[in-house]
């Protein structure tokens, strides 16, 4: 058993310090991006807990679509042309500016459900008003970001601040749409692979330079300096990097790949970033790439069935393979499905290709009614990098 489960409501503050103190806790690291957002980090900061994690100012990153746009228009940090749309009559105001397609992002919380992609006017003025409707993504649509098709590839950028110091992640893909050759609509992410080539020398100072020490700076100045984990979602476009998205904590299914790789002492360095004193020499990095294949409910990212049995963890470990669970639980202690994307199967090679096919071998050892998974993570990746 690597970790216990305690059942809780995470959207109650006083519950989780409670916890903490009742735990005597060394400190805390908060998972999804919610009790950020509700200002969980400031309660426990006002306790003097030790916690891992923004404030609720600076998690307005991932918070509201439109605060990151602004922030990054008033930083200078480069990102997709956009709009701010509360109506459809904005929608006709402004829609001549942009080619299609465009970018259509609901400003709320939407667990990766909330942007969708238009290809023609019409298409983007049914999106949007099913949106601000409040059909798609519920309260979260009732604002949206119209945005610039941006084209490359997507990078995922993670840096651990202490509000002064950063600590920079090796880069990795995730892969958003639920099917092959990324098609179908946009899930919380099916899968991620982590490879040094996915990102030059040059590319990699260009965006701390262009995007992390900007994004960081710019809330020290406001005043918020930003302490835990600032997830830059990227477009490499043919223009240089562009941000797409922020998340204010490490990215999910890009964790797992990263987590396959980190050697040392994880829990050192994140206490280390809560008491503002970060310790980068904590950790290192194993040498090959790795990869992590998400096995799906059926109906995901739709809604789906819960409750189904799981079979065949073990064997998928036996070669060396680790499942991280996100969407189990036990039931009458047997093992079953609780959630839209269910386990991430991760695994190490000496390449790209051998780490894909290690994951894939271990990921068709594990059963459970219903279950999907892309079969192309890391195809395009084997492509652009061997
Ligand atoms: P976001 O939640 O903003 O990262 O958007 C989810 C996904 O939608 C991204 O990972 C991209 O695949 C896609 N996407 C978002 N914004 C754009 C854009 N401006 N141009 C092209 N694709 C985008
Ligand atoms: N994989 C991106 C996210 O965690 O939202």
């Amino acid at each position: 058993m690597d970790a216990s489960c305690i059942p809780g409501d995470i959207a109650s503050a006083s519950e989780l310090v409670t916890l903490a103190e009742t735990l005597d806790a060394d400190f805390t690291v908060v998972g999804p991006e919610a009790p950020l957002a509700n200002g969980l980090v400031n309660e426990f900061m006002a306790r003097e807990l030790p916690i891992v994690g923004p404030t609720q100012f600076a998690a307005q990153l991932e918070g509201s679509k439109l605060f990151a746009k602004e922030f990054m228009r008033e930083h200078g940090i480069p990102t997709a042309d956009f709009v701010l749309i509360e109506s459809l009559g904005d929608i006709d105001q402004h829609i001549s500016r942009f080619d299609f397609p465009v970018a259509l992002k609901a400003d709320g919380l939407a667990a990766g459900k909330g942007v969708v992609l238009a290809k023609s006017e019409g298409e983007a003025r049914e999106v949007a008003q099913a949106m601000l409707a409040g059909q798609l993504v519920g309260e979260a649509g009732r604002r949206i970001v119209l945005e610039e098709f941006l084209e490359g590839e997507e990078v995922s950028f993670i840096v651990l601040s202490d509000g002064t110091d950063y600590f920079v992640y090796p880069p990795t893909q995730d892969h958003k749409p639920v099917f092959d050759n990324d098609e179908g609509p946009n899930t919380g992410g099916m899968g991620a692979y982590c490879d040094p080539a996915i990102l030059s020398d040059d590319l990699r100072s260009t965006v701390i330079d262009t995007v992390v020490e900007p994004t960081l700076g710019g809330l020290r100045k406001a005043g918020h300096p930003f302490q835990g984990f600032l997830y830059c979602g990227l477009m490499m476009t043919p223009d240089g990097p562009r941000v797409l998205e922020y998340n204010v904590r490490m990215g999910d299914p890009e964790t797992q790949p990263l987590m396959f790789r980190l050697q040392g002492n994880f829990a050192e360095l994140m206490f280390s970033a809560a008491q503002g004193q970060l310790e980068p020499d904590a950790v290192s990095w194993s040498p090959g790439p790795t990869a992590c294949v998400v096995l799906c409910s059926e109906g995901y990212p739709g809604s789906y069935p819960k409750g189904r049995p799981i079979e065949g963890i073990a064997e998928a470990e036996r070669d060396g393979a680790k499942v991280f669970h996100a969407g189990t639980r036990l039931h009458e202690g047997r093992l079953v499905t609780s959630g839209g994307r269910v386990l991430g199967v991760t695994t190490g090679g000496d390449d790209l290709r051998q780490a894909l096919d290690s994951a894939y071998k271990a990921a068709s050892k594990i059963h459970f009614e219903g279950m999907h998974y892309r079969k192309d993570i890391g195809r395009k990746g084997i492509e652009l990098h061997s």
